[in-house]
This record gives structure tokens, C-alpha cells and sequence, in this order.
């Protein structure tokens, strides 16, 4: 039983994504990302699930090919059961039953927001892995949570946002300053090439280890709106102090709510998951915490941040191990909880 490969499927959202994994190794990472969204500025559930069903035979042939194995050598179909939309996840959800049981093999359900965290386990040279028990963060634009992570499958959620997730501020925030959707990454990358101190945003007050992003967007919205009745160029003039301000701003929350987080759990290994991962001022702002508050701080392979099937091959491969495999009735869950 060294020999495991497992076919990971993902579908929770816009990316339509296929991985094989061979024991702990990903073999193939294959998605198909959809660009019909950005002309909308946002996710448009009924396009997504429609681009998922054009996908997701050709992405899983991919992953087979380049992986250079046939169908018949896998062990078992992980796939997302959720959280996620709906009609996205029922595309991946029926096509892994289907295949599963033609090739009369278990099927493994995996819950996406396990994925972002257990993708911290894949072999990868170069990165290491947290030691149970470690603090996770995951930061998408879709979720933003704190869980205490006791063990593979022994998760707490210990916080979350009561709104808006982290990426969606920033997406928000991109699209009130007229940048492309998703802004994340260039809101970034100005940031980087301005002054985070130019303007300043308050912190929301949320008890506990809770994030809520929602008044941010909303003082964003109206600084920019009052400043623009006084100059009309005052977005095309102060753009990357103004990035720089708000990922300062972002930042600052995120890495208050780390310290609360190791502070009431004594826990000092925290990882990172999740689209906004790829932040630099968030990866920066938790290199500085090894030193300032004696962190060891986990950030997994780009690839491995953003949403991708290889962290549903990871946990279906751990499953695998325990055999934990799914019932034939099993179903979708748009608001699966961890
Ligand atoms: O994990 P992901 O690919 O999909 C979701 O599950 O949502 O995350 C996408 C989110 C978007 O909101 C995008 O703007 C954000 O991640 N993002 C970033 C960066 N790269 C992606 N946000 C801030 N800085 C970045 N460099
Ligand atoms: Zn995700």
C-alpha cells in the first residue's frame, strides 16, 4: 500500500481543478480558471457552473496525462463537498460519484476550508510543516478564519468574519478605486510603491478572535468619495499611497487577531492558507513576527494558496490512510462548517 494514487477534484467556486497525487507527492496541479467573471467584477454563480461542466473532463484528463497514468491505476476520487456555491460544487460532486463508482473505486469527500489548511502537508522541497498543535489563517475571498489545528482531522474554528471576507475588502476596495477585478494582487503591488501611513482607516472593533471587513469598505468609500468632490484627480494622483494605506490597514488586523489568537491558545506555529497568502505585506508582517513575538510562521507554495485540487489530493490521500470514505448518498454542502 505505498504506492496510493489519489485523483483530486475541485470545483467550489470559479476554478475548475483536477490533481493526482502519488502517496504524499502532487504528480499534476491542472486548473481552469475562469475569466468570464471579470467582466462582471465578481463570481456569477449560474456562469461558474456552467464553465464547470465544460471543464471538468478535459481538466481531469489533463491531470491524468501529466501525471503520465491511466485512470485505472487510482485508488480512490477525492472531491470538495463544500463550503462553496452550489451549483458549482454539484458539478464536481456528481462527476467524482460517476467516476468513483465506473471505476468502482471509494470515494473521498473532502470540506475545502480542510483543504486550505492540510495543504500545508504535501511535499514540497523546501517547505516544512507545522507540528500539531498550530494556529491556521485561512484568508480568501471567500472565508477568513482562525482554527486551532489539535490533529489532521481535530480542527476548532476559534474565529471568523461576521461579514465580508479579507479578499472581498480588498476586491471591494479595488473596485471603488476602479482597478480590475480581483484587485487583490495589484492593490498589492502598488502598496508596495507607497507610503501605508498617507491616509489612515480605523480598525473595526470585533470581540474576540472575529474579523469583520464590511465598515472598512464602507469608510473606504466614503474617504474616496469626499476626497474626490474636492479633486477630481485625487484617485489617479495618491493610488499607490492609497493601496499602501489600505493593505496597511488590512494587515494590521490580520496580525492583531494572530497575536490574541497565540496569546489565548499559548500555540507559536501558525500557517497561512488561502488566495490573500500570496499578500506580500502579510507574509512580511509574519516573517517580523518570528522575531517581535516568537513565531514559527508556515506560508505553503504559491500554487498551493490560491484554490487548486492538490490540497483536496492531500486530504483525500490522508483519508485514504484512515479509510475514511464517503457514502454513496453523499451530498453537497454550500455552508459545510469544518
Ligand atoms: O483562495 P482564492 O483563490 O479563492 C477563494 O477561495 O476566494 O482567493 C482569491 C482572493 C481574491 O479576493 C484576491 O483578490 C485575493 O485572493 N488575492 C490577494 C492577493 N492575491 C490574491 N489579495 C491580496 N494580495 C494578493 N497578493
Ligand atoms: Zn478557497
Amino acid at each position: 500500500s505505498e504506492n496510493i494514487y489519489i485523483l483530486g477534484i475541485e470545483s467550489s467556486c470559479d476554478d475548475t481543478a483536477a490533481s493526482i497525487i502519488h502517496n504524499g507527492k502532487i504528480l499534476s496541479n491542472v486548473i481552469a480558471n475562469q475569466s468570464i467573471h471579470e467582466e462582471f467584477g465578481g463570481v456569477v454563480p449560474e456562469l461558474a457552473s456552467r464553465a464547470h461542466q465544460q471543464n471538468i473532463v478535459p481538466v481531469v484528463h489533463q491531470a491524468l496525462a501529466k501525471a503520465n497514468i491511466s485512470k485505472d491505476q487510482l485508488h480512490a476520487i477525492a472531491f470538495t463537498r463544500g463550503p462553496g456555491l452550489m451549483g458549482s460544487l454539484l458539478v464536481g460532486t456528481s462527476f467524482a460519484k460517476s467516476l468513483a463508482f465506473g471505476l468502482n473505486i471509494p470515494l473521498i469527500d473532502v470540506n475545502h476550508m480542510q483543504g486550505h489548511i492540510l495543504a500545508h502537508f504535501i511535499d514540497v522541497e523546501g517547505f516544512k510543516k507545522p507540528p500539531f498543535p498550530f494556529i491556521a489563517m485561512t484568508i480568501s475571498g471567500g472565508h477568513t478564519q482562525i482554527v486551532k489545528v489539535k490533529n489532521y482531522f481535530d480542527m476548532d474554528v476559534i474565529g471568523e468574519t461576521i461579514d465580508d471576507a479579507v479578499g472581498e475588502a480588498y476586491d471591494k476596495s479595488g473596485k471603488i478605486l476602479g482597478l480590475g477585478y480581483p484587485a487583490g494582487p495589484e492593490i498589492d503591488k502598488r502598496a508596495q510603491l507607497g507610503n501605508p501611513k498617507a491616509f489612515k482607516f480605523t480598525k473595526p472593533k470585533v470581540d474576540g478572535l472575529n474579523f469583520s471587513f464590511s465598515g472598512l469598505k464602507t469608510a473606504i468609500l466614503y474617504f474616496i468619495q469626499k476626497e474626490t468632490k474636492a479633486n477630481p484627480n485625487f484617485i489617479a494622483e495618491n493610488i499607490n499611497d492609497i493601496c499602501a494605506s489600505i493593505q496597511y490597514t488590512i494587515i494590521g488586523i490580520l496580525i492583531d487577531k494572530l497575536k490574541l489568537a497565540t496569546k489565548q491558545t499559548g500555540i507559536k506555529h501558525i500557517a497561512i492558507g488561502g488566495g490573500v497568502s500570496a499578500n506580500s505585506g502579510i507574509r512580511k508582517a509574519l516573517k517580523d513576527g518570528e522575531q517581535k513575538f516568537g513565531w514559527t510562521t508556515y506560508v505553503p507554495k504559491f500554487e498551493f494558496t490560491t484554490d487548486n485540487a492538490a490540497m483536496i489530493a492531500i486530504v483525500g490521500y490522508l483519508k485514504y490512510l484512515e479509510q475514511d470514505f464517503s457514502e454513496a448518498n453523499v451530498t453537497a454542502s454550500a455552508r459545510l462548517r469544518i
